[in-house]
């Protein structure tokens, strides 16, 4: 991307094209990409267009309302969609991390497909990256937004056209576009959250109560390293249980990882060196503020070999 106004307006007048006079749906998530892309959606469709936000459960805190109210401060109408309940029916009882991913994908796009049936829309708007396409495509692991590419046609699947605007950008061109659309710094700097949301950070299967751990922590590792601004930042909750003591009794309680990176385009990445009152702070507050947690540990591992998520 040479020129970012003339990407914007070059993207503006396609999606005009592609649609004509037809409606379509933009897969909002509040991330960057599908923040940008609904942003240059509105633009180029106007009433035409339906931002669709759904909660699937996996969210991190707060994040639906949040969401809503900085696009409607930009005059663009969020509807908020529960589909709690297919999330985690989907989910229910997948371990394997491709499985779970899966799981994920079919959830995300059977919700989208009733959506555009219900508003009878032909074309689903997605902020999918070309970071996210070259790892599907090289079968590192299952996007939840990639679907034609490997050769599954969405239309026949699921009832519509996908059209992706920023297929050829990478992250930090993302940030430039959302920030020249007016989009506020909560948003263009906001670290990335894949898709498949805090699913990719729970090892066996994805609960209600597993996610609320993993919520809870998740706020603890943003709120203290926000100082610091990692690329990205998060806790995950491993199967595996370790022994404690808690008020002088044992407790064989969970195992929270805290993760932090720091990369330019999410293909590799190395530990973040947090300073160590960080991490001691970070521990104390998980163990005191979710007792039902008896061990933490910082996770020292680049990408490669790791990968990021942990499913
Ligand atoms: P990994 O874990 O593969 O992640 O090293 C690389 C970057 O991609 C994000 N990620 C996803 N984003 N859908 C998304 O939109 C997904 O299925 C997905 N999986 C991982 C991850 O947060 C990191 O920034």
């Amino acid at each position: 991307m040479k020129n970012v106004k003339k990407f914007i307006e070059t993207q503006i007048e396609e999606i005009r094209k592609t649609v004509g006079s037809g409606k379509a749906i933009s897969a909002l998530s509040g991330g960057v990409d599908s923040s940008a892309c609904t942003v240059l959606a509105h633009r180029a469709l106007g009433p035409q267009l339906k931002s669709v936000f759904i909660d699937h459960g996996l969210m991190r805190a707060g994040e639906p309302r949040e969401i809503a109210k900085i696009f409607a401060g930009l005059g663009i109408t969020v509807d908020i969609v529960d589909k709690k309940k297919e999330y985690f029916a989907a989910l229910k009882g997948k371990a394997d991390p491709e499985d779970k991913r899966k799981a994920f994908r079919y959830a995300f796009y059977s919700s989208f497909g009733k959506e555009v049936l219900k508003s009878k829309a032909r074309f689903l708007i997605q902020g999918t990256i070309a970071a996210d396409i070259i790892e599907t495509k090289k079968g590192l692991k299952t996007q939840h937004n990639i679907l034609e590419q490997i050769g599954i046609d969405p239309e026949e699947g699921f009832g519509f056209k996908v059209i992706e605007p920023l297929k050829e950008l990478f992250k930090h061109e993302v940030r430039l576009v959302s920030k020249e659309l007016g989009l506020p710094e909560s948003i263009y700097n906001r670290m990335p959250f894949p898709g498949p949301a805090l699913a990719t950070r729970i090892i066996g299967e994805v609960t209600s109560e597993r996610v609320d751990l993993v919520r809870a922590a998740t706020v603890i590792v943003e709120e203290e390293v926000a100082a610091h601004k990692p690329f990205q930042a998060f806790a995950v909750l491993l199967e595996d249980k370790g022994t404690g003591v808690v008020g002088g009794q044992r407790r064989f309680g969970h195992i929270v990882i805290v993760r932090s990176v720091e990369s330019k385009d999410a293909m590799t990445a190395e530990p973040s060196p947090l300073p160590w009152a960080t991490l001691l702070k970070i521990s104390k507050r998980i163990t005191a503020e979710l007792p039902s947690v008896t061990r933490v540990a910082y996770e020292l591992t680049g990408k490669p070999p790791a990968t990021i998520e942990y499913i």
